[in-house]
Parts: C-alpha cells; structure tokens; sequence
C-alpha cells in the first residue's frame, strides 16, 4: 500500500495533548489538501483523534478550528487553486470557510480506541511511559491489519525496545516532532535497522508533505534534542546546587537562568525551557534516559523533589505558561521556586536579584537580545563580535556563561562520539531548528 493510500485513513492516539494536538492539525491539512484535489474526488479521508481524556478531546475541537482557519488565511493562494472549480467560493472568507469545514469534516473525536481499526497509519503521541505506549501499540495492533504503519513521537525510548517489546516487526519508526508541532520546523526521525525500509521512505515522504527539515538521529535513548537538553538542563541545576553556598539555591537557580538566556544569547533561560517542557516531563525523560544509559550520572533528586511537590510548570488550555522552577506573570517570570520554603521568591531588582545581578558584572559589549538577533541580517558577525567580547571578559556572569558554553559543546562533541548523531551538523542543525538557538552548540566561539 503506497503513501497517498495510507494517507486515507490516519490516527492520532494521544490526540488531545500538547504534542498530539499539533500533530492532528498538520494531518487535518495534508489529508484535506489530498482529498481536494481532482483525482481523489471520490475517496473517502477520515482522521481519528483518539484520546482517554473527553474533557481534552472538546478542546481539540476548538483548537483545530481556530488553528485551520489560521493556517487557511495563510495560504488562501494556494487554497484557491485547490478551489478553482468552486465558482460559488468568491472572497478569501469563502475560501477559508470552505477549507475549514472541509478539514473538520475529515476528522473524527472520540474515546473509543476501536476507532483505529482502518487506519494503516498511526500516531503514537500519549505520556512518556515505556509501559503505556507498549501496552497501547500491542492492542492496537491485535485491531488493525497486520501491515499497519506506527510513528512514534516518543522523545526518550529507543525505538527497537518499542518494536521488540510490542512485537510489531520493524512497522515502527521514531517521527519525533518539537514542541509544538505546527510552528517547529524540525523532526528527528529514528529509523534503527529493524524499521523496514518503506517505512522509512514513507516518513521521508511524510516529512516532506509537513514541510519539516529531517534529521536523523541513532536509535540511542534521548536520541539528539533530548540527549543534549537533558544534560544541558542537569547541568545548570547541578552548578545552581554548587553555588548554593555562596547565592543560596534561589538565588544560583535565578543566575543559571539569567546566563542562559542573557549571556548565551538563547530564546529562554534553561529553567524557562524546562518549564515550558514540563518539569514531570523533563523527569520522565532524565529517568527514561538513564535507565539506558550506564555510568552516567543523568538524574538530578531536586528534579524529582519538584515533581513530588506537584511544582511542574507546563501550559494551560490557552497555551499561558504555568509555574514550575519559575513563577510567570503575564507569561514572564517574576520569581523562583524555593524548595526549602516551599514558596516563590519574587524578583526584587530594588533587592536580592537586583543584587545578583550586580555580582553578575556589565553584559559585554554587543550583547542583543535572542529576538533582535533572529531576523539581523548580519547575524553571524554580530555573533561572532559579542563571542570575541564575552570570551575577553571576567565578570562573574562572563565565566559562567563561557563554562556554559564549553559545556553546551563537550555534550554536542559527545553525541557525536556515541554516534547518537553522525555528525557535528545534525548536532547543530537539531539545536538550531528545533530549540530556536542562533549558534550550534559544536562552534568555534569557545
Ligand atoms: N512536551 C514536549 O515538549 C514534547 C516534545 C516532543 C515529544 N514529546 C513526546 O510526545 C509524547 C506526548 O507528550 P505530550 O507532552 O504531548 O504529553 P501530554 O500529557 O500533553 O499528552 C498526552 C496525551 O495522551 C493521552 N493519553 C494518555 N493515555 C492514553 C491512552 N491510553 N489512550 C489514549 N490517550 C491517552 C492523555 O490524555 C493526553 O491527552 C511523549 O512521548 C513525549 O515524550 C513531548
């Protein structure tokens, strides 16, 4: 059975979480943009948005019905010759209502996991738990036809353990997109030598049709993304504990982030991002990742102290972002968690972070903002003027961010000596499209 014919009848199990809900939207459009056209007039396309959680699953509605008709307005060209035939589709509003109602009616919600039953894709997006998603791939499998297609979105299992422990003879293959999925650009696909070589043609294909930039990563736990932001992420807090002593812990947990951000020139602090993965999340995978990994010490117990205090940031249904290691208000963080006390401790510029960053010392000259930097043009001079000014300062700030950066790139170096990617440019290219950073953490600025 060929691609366009799988295409016909795709599930999403996990729909209405974060990973599955984007998941669903991108398949809503291809499989839309498919039915549309001429020759499948007279097929029948049906997407099942399969999710335990019905509460979620009205969500999901709402979600893919405000998002269709965003990604419609966006592309109300091609839309048009899609419609060409419509003669009673006159204004954009037309077009775009047209789409939607198109895409909606190819989805189906529910419950039932019977639902799966026709599909001859399927995507694995639910919690990151070895046994669930084991237990979920051999039912499914008992519903469907034997020649059924699995694309998993785990971040951290290796994808042979899922094929072997759930018996499915190398039909699965690692389609691990970013968080979330309609905006990020990036998917690591993990095709181990027991996925059979038309699956991994057919993902190839898939990722062409979402518009995704594909990197391959080895079937090893954590695979590129995770690999390196779990060990980024562990490192920050293992320093922050370090500098308890002198900064309290708060306090070092408010200088990593600020480092992080500020002086590595990245989208978020690294306690925001883990925030914003979810710190339960984040656990999960330093567990899951350490349970493959021998002789590497991948686990932090403050990180498992959070999620015993149910502290787990995360973002609500309106995509507003939660507290975790940060408190956020209007979506920017405004203070940070003390364990001891068990309690925020706001920012105080007037006061103790005021202080610290003090003892931080002046930003060295040419220091831009992420966001400022994204869209120069001149981006990589800049970056590699501000790189030569940090490398020439010692302010406190300035030596921890260049032990950050040595840091970033021993663990990039690493991957590649594992052959957990198989170069240095899958390393950067992973960093660059899927966590948004400027720069590889594999360069030659430290
Ligand atoms: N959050 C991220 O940034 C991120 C990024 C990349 C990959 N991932 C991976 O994607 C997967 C999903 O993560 P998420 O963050 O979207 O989690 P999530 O908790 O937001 O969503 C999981 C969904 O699965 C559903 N679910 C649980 N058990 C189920 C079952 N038996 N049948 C059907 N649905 C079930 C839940 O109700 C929930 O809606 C995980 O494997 C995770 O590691 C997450």
């Amino acid at each position: 059975m060929n691609f366009d014919e799988r295409l016909k009848n795709v599930s999403v199990v996990g729909a209405a979480g974060k990973m599955g809900s984007g998941i669903a939207l991108l398949l809503a459009q291809e499989m839309t943009r498919q039915k549309l056209l001429p020759e499948n007039k007279n097929s029948i396309y049906r997407l099942h948005l399969i999710d335990i959680n019905e509460a979620a699953l009205d969500g999901l509605h709402r979600y893919l019905k405000a998002q269709l008709v965003k990604a419609a307005e966006k592309t109300t060209v091609m839309l048009r010759e899609l419609y060409k035939d419509r003669e009673d589709l006159v204004e954009n509003y037309d077009i775009i209502g047209a789409f939607v109602d198109d895409a909606l009616s190819v989805v189906r919600l529910g419950t039932d996991l019977n639902a799966v039953k026709n599909s001859h894709m399927i995507f694995e997006a639910v919690v990151e738990d070895k046994n669930l998603k084991v237990d979920l791939l051999k039912k499914i499998d008992q519903l469907t036809d034997s020649n059924t297609f699995y694309f998993t979105n785990t971040s951290s299992i290796p994808i042979s353990v899922l094929n072997g422990e759930a018996n499915l003879g190398g039909r699965i293959i690692g389609f691990h997109f970013y968080n979330p999925p309609a905006v990020q650009r990036l998917v690591e696909l993990i095709s181990p030598d027991s996925t059979r070589p038309e699956l991994k043609e057919m993902a190839l294909e898939l990722g062409k049709r979402l518009r995704k930039k594909i990197v391959f990563a080895n079937d090893i736990a954590g695979f590129i993304g995770n690999g390196h932001f779990l060990r980024d992420g562990l490192y920050a807090i293992k320093e922050a504990k370090k500098m308890a002593g002198e900064f309290t812990l708060p306090g070092a947990l408010y200088i990593m982030n600020k480092v992080s951000q500020d002086l590595l020139l990245r989208p978020m602090g690294i306690l925001q991002l883990i925030d914003y993965v979810g710190v339960d999340v984040y656990h999960c995978i330093s567990e899951t990742v350490a349970s493959y990994i021998k002789g590497e010490d991948l686990k932090d117990d403050l990180l498992a102290q959070m999620v015993e205090r149910k502290v787990l940031g995360g973002q609500y249904a309106d995509g507003s972002q939660k507290d975790g290691f940060l408190k956020y208000e209007k979506n920017r963080p405004a203070g940070v968690y003390d364990i001891e006390e068990g309690e925020y401790k706001m920012f105080d510029p007037n006061g103790w972070s005021g202080e610290l960053d003090r003892k931080l010392g002046d930003y060295p000259q040419g220091t831009i903002p992420w966001r400022k930097l994204l869209t120069n043009p001149k981006r990589e001079e800049k970056l590699s003027q501000y790189f030569k000014n940090l490398n020439a300062s010692d302010t406190l700030g300035a030596k921890l961010a260049k032990a950050y950066l040595k840091k970033s790139k021993q663990i990039g170096e690493f991957l590649v000596e594992t052959k957990v990617a198989s170069s240095a440019q899958d390393v950067n290219d992973v960093l660059l499209n899927g966590f948004y950073h400027l720069y590889g953490p594999i360069n030659d600025y430290v």
